[in-house]
């Protein structure tokens, strides 16, 4: 059987999973490797924060987690399956490694903060696409 999210260390344990399979997949890897050319060094630790914020409520991430997306959406326009392989990935990651409330909630988040990207990000798109049609 497996434990639950406990603590920091099973924090890192899961993000360090989750990216490793990001980078490797073939419908966002390309998107964090080779469009926004992420820096791994210094974006897993921001991750390591935020999750443990979400989770256990430390208030260690001080950062603001939508404007990176809406910034990269501007050159590189967000399509609907990288939502899809983003979320799927997290779930395969946590079910694979935690069972418990933690778990649970960690996904739960996942899927809410994915939907209100998802959703703001197709909000300025639409806008972007109606002002193209506007000035016609
Ligand atoms: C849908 C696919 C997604 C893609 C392609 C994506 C891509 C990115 C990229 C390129 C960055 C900037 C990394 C850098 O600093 O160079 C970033 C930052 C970040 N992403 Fe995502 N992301 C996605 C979904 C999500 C979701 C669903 C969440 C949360 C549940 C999330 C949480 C974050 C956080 C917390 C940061 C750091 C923001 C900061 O700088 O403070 N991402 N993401």
């Amino acid at each position: 059987m497996l434990s639950d999210i406990n603590n920091r260390t099973d924090v890192e344990n899961l993000v360090d999973t989750f990216y490793e399979k990001v980078r490797a997949n073939a419908t966002i890897g390309p998107v964090f490797n080779d469009v926004a050319r992420v820096d791994w060094d210094t974006h897993i630790p921001k991750l390591y924060d935020f999750w443990d914020g979400i989770l256990f409520g430390t208030g260690k991430y001080r950062g603001r987690p939508m404007p990176p997306h809406f910034k990269l959406n501007e050159t590189h326009p967000f399509r609907p399956e990288y939502f899809d392989a983003w979320l799927a990935l997290f779930y395969e990651t946590v079910d694979e490694l935690f069972e418990g409330e933690k778990a649970s909630e960690a996904k739960m988040r996942a899927v809410n903060i994915a939907s209100v990207m998802e959703y703001r990000i197709n909000l300025i798109n639409e806008g972007a696409n109606n002002s193209l049609i506007h000035r016609k």
